[in-house]
């Protein structure tokens, strides 16, 4: 059979199975942001799965032309290296949309396989999901059980994308080898065991954030490789060998004299694989509206192009070649595919342009690559630099995969993330030099009609209305624009498998703009995933349902005259004034927060409601700003059965208990007669708790260290206070009292500490040596310290102990100790002097003089 009658038969089966023949869905998904191409048959039946669209038809059949290059489903890597793996492929496809199921699935399948297309059943094997058991129950009526394998999630369990319909599937695969040994080389990646047809029982759809949903019906979704069966039912080991690539590979050799052998590993066959490869993948997108470019789908386009080029100089081609094939092309599948016969020419021309800029900088970007690998060798290393691969990139345009296609050829690998930091290095450096360009305000007004769907949404799907530099309009967007106090919201845009991030909002007319991180191409009516920052809105409308409750608590404590004068409500934390004659106590501020706290606590449902402007002015509970401008129609936010009545455009809990907490952070004077409280909710209560506690604590510490720190220096004061007075006692020394030989010393110092003055004494009773008498004496706390102490040779005489008890009974005290130093104290200050001029009698009398 030939290719054509292969596809033919294809849908007659399946029209005798009642399907509805459709043709192909274009390869650029017009209504899908989450994918950049077509990947699958299903795509273009997505909607009806998820039950939010409908079909006349319950069965459906066709071809499906399919890109994998990028996303969940790429296999680039492969194509040219391999015999069975493309970037573009046409994928047969029969569905049930909740109509039949896995029974008729596999029952038709096999049919199908084996008794129109005569495959031999001893060559086929079938593979299920792990827990399907009824799956290997029916494959059990058809194969033996060691031809039924069970596969995990990885293998048995097809997803479109990162979100999307899903579900757990059958595949069936053929065993080429000879001996038919093949079993264990199911799902091992070798060409002599290959999948050629993927059951996919759809029953989920799996979330943004990674849950799975039950559908509510279940469905069919078929897939089988075109040119694979092509190849298996036309007796060929390679998908290139049958009638679907040999005519562009042909015309290759024909071009370039070069013949094509077939052969895994021969350089000139991968060349030629890739290109006719590429030249199928590049023709359909352009035909189905894509272009190639820098950004996105279009430097997809671009990278499969360069990579054909490169290949194509390896043929000895030096001018552009791939253009050459596009005929060749539309002639064997312009049948099937009418849109290239339509677009030919357009095709012929974009794809030659693109060849001929790019073969500008090939040759001198090879040189160059020349040069890299030859001093790459001679250092030994085996590793391209980042910076090299980046240079080959901006400088030569080649980019990253095509590098490493060249370096793979050297037995070379490339160093990716060295590339891709150079790469965001420039992109961060004309993302600044743009943002000049970008932060002038649009001064254009915009005509296009955007509907806000963020009361109830926070993620949706918009058409793109317009999109210029990094502004997008869509006709429907769940992101807020500033108004009434409230910032904007920030979050993600996915559109043509981009994603942007949005950093701002502004609105111009009735058009709500995004404001992207970056310019964005302007694919005017496809659809864009716009996808709030949840998390940051979530606080946001937190701090605005609190405003809310706060307004209407100052009134309840401050009194009625309280306006407010203006707000700001940020994820972060929120900012109201309003009109007041005096600083509001500490008091008023815990009454208010009480109050507030307490209609968290009570659980309120939130209410929102629409009314004419002229119903809300009859109220006079309901709160408006004469600052505002009203439409016609007003937005009214209600909570506690009419505590608190706003006319307010922003967004709110649905009940207060969401706002978890509230508190007052600061109160303070803005303008005469104008105050302004500031306050958290929510987290930021617990941040604003562990900052106060984190300060507190730091205080605490900082109190530890200062008493450490005064003890030290008290110390230092000390030993200077000692070393102070052994200089002094010299003088003292000298000035003493004298009986005799005896040296008598009294002294009044000031020190605050008994040790320090015994330390002094002791001192003086050293410089002294013999012959001497001291009473030193201090006033600490309002009391009489007494030191006194007496040279060796006089200790049997007149012991100190004796000489303090006898001086402290001078002032009212008493005190005594050892022979050779005696402290004592005393209470009465006013006999200090007194006794300070009569201890050197005390001593005399002792001495008995
Ligand atoms: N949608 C399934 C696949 O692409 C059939 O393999």
């Amino acid at each position: 059979m030939t290719s054509k009658e292969i596809r033919q038969s294809f849908f007659d089966f399946f029209e005798n199975k009642l399907h509805k023949i459709v043709p192909s869905a274009p390869v650029i998904p017009h209504g899908d942001p989450t994918l950049l191409f077509t990947n699958a048959g299903m795509n273009q039946f997505k909607d009806v799965f998820l039950g939010s669209g409908n079909r006349e038809y319950k069965r459906a059949a066709d071809t499906q032309k399919c890109i994998r290059v990028s996303g969940k489903h790429n296999d680039l890597e492969e194509v040219g290296r391999d015999t069975y793996h493309h970037t573009f492929f046409e994928m047969l496809g029969n569905w049930s949309f909740g109509d039949y199921y896995k029974n008729e699935a596999i029952e038709w399948a096999w049919e199908l396989l084996t008794d129109l297309w005569k495959l031999p059943k001893e060559r086929l094997h079938a593979t299920v999901y792990r827990t399907d058991d009824e799956a290997y129950e029916i494959w059990k009526k058809y194969l033996p059980a060691d031809r039924i394998h069970r596969f995990d999630e990885k293998d048995n369990f097809w997803e479109m994308g990162e979100t999307g319909p899903c579900g757990p599937c059958s595949e069936i695969h053929y065993d080429r080898t000879p001996d038919l040994s093949g079993g264990k080389y199911v799902n091992a990646g070798v060409p002599e065991v290959i999948e050629i047809w993927n059951l996919v029982f759809i029953q989920f759809n799996r979330k943004v954030d990674g849950t799975l949903e039950n559908l509510t019906s279940k469905h069919v979704d078929t897939g089988m490789g075109f040119e694979r069966i092509c190849a298996v039912i036309q007796g060929k080991n390679s998908n290139y060998d049958t009638d679907v690539f040999m005519p562009i590979i042909r015309e290759i050799e024909r071009l370039s004299g070069i013949g094509y052998n077939g052969e895994l590993i021969d350089n000139n066959g991968i060349a030629m694989r890739v290109i006719a490869d590429h030249v199928r993948t590049l023709s359909f997108a352009i035909a189905d509206g894509a272009m190639p470019g820098n950004e996105g789908r279009g430097y997809v386009l671009r990278r499969l192009l360069r990579r054909a080029s490169r290949y194509a100089r390896n043929l000895n081609f030096s001018e552009p070649v791939l253009y050459k094939l596009v005929g060749i092309l539309v002639e064997n599948m312009g049948e099937i595919f009418p849109e290239i016969i339509q677009q030919r020419q357009f095709i012929e021309r974009i794809i030659k342009a693109e060849e001929e800029n790019f073969l500008q900088t090939l040759d001198r970007g090879l040189d160059r690559f020349d040069e890299i690998i030859t001093r790459i060798k001679t250092s030994g290393e085996t590793i391209i630099p980042g910076s090299d691969a980046f240079l080959l990139f901006d400088s030569f345009g080649f980019p990253l995969d095509l590098t490493e296609v060249i370096a793979r050829e050297n037995n070379f690998s490339v160093d990716s993330n060295g590339f891709n930091s150079c790469m965001d290095e420039q992109r961060r450096r004309s993302r600044d030099a743009r943002k000049v360009k970008f932060q002038q305000v649009d001064s254009v007004l915009h005509k296009e009609e955007s509907e806000f769907i963020g009361y109830s949404e926070s993620v949706s799907e918009g058409k793109v209305l317009s999109a210029s530099e990094n502004r997008l309009i869509l006709d429907r967007t769940p992101f807020y624009t500033e108004s009434g106090g409230q910032v904007s919201d920030t979050g993600e845009i996915i559109l043509a498998g981009e994603k942007y991030f949005v950093s701002d909002m502004q609105k111009s007319g009735n058009a709500i703009i995004h404001i992207l991180d970056r310019e964005v191409e302007p694919l005017i009516g496809e659809i864009a995933l716009a996808k709030v920052d949840l998390q940051k809105r979530k606080h946001i409308m937190r701090n605005h349902s609190v405003t809310h409750l706060l307004h209407e608590a100052l009134r309840t404590i401050l009194g009625s005259h309280v306006q407010q004068a203006g707000s700001l409500v940020s994820p972060d934390y929120l900012r109201f004034d309003f009109n007041h004659f005096e600083k509001v106590p500490k008091e008023a501020i815990t009454e208010i927060e009480v109050l507030v706290n307490s209609k968290i606590l009570d659980a309120i449902p939130v209410e929102t409601m629409v009314l004419k402007l002229e119903e809300a002015r009859k109220n006079p509970k309901i709160k408006m700003f004469f600052g505002d401008k009203y439409g016609d129609t007003v937005r009214l936010v209600v909570m506690d059965n009419k505590y608190s009545m706003e006319l307010c455009g922003g967004t709110h809990v649905k009940n207060t208990s969401e706002i978890g907490a509230f508190k007052i952070t600061a109160e303070s004077s803005i303008a005469a007669g104008v105050r302004r409280i500031e306050a958290v909710s929510g987290a930021g209560v617990q941040k604003y708790l562990n900052e106060l506690i984190a300060k507190v604590d730091e205080k605490q510490q900082n109190n530890v260290e200062l008493s450490e720190k005064i003890k030290s220096l008290e110390k230092k004061l000390e030993q200077f206070k000692i070393e102070e007075f052994k200089q002094a006692a010299n003088v003292w020394i000298d000035t003493a009292y004298k009986i005799d030989s005896i040296r008598i010393i009294t002294r009044q110092i000031e020190v605050n500490d008994l040790d320090v003055l015994r330390s002094i004494a002791e001192n003086l009773r050293n410089s002294l040596g013999k012959q001497g008498v001291a009473l030193l004496t201090a006033v600490m706390n309002d009391k009489i310290q007494l030191v006194c102490t007496v040279t060796d040779d006089l200790m049997k005489t007149i012991p100190a102990g004796q000489l303090a008890s006898a001086a402290a009974a001078a002032i009212g005290g008493s005190g005594g100790g050892r022979p050779h130093l005696a402290t004592a104290g005393g209470k009465d200050l006013s006999l200090l002097p007194e006794l300070l001029k009569n201890f050197p009698d005390i001593v005399k009398e002792k001495l008995g003089k």
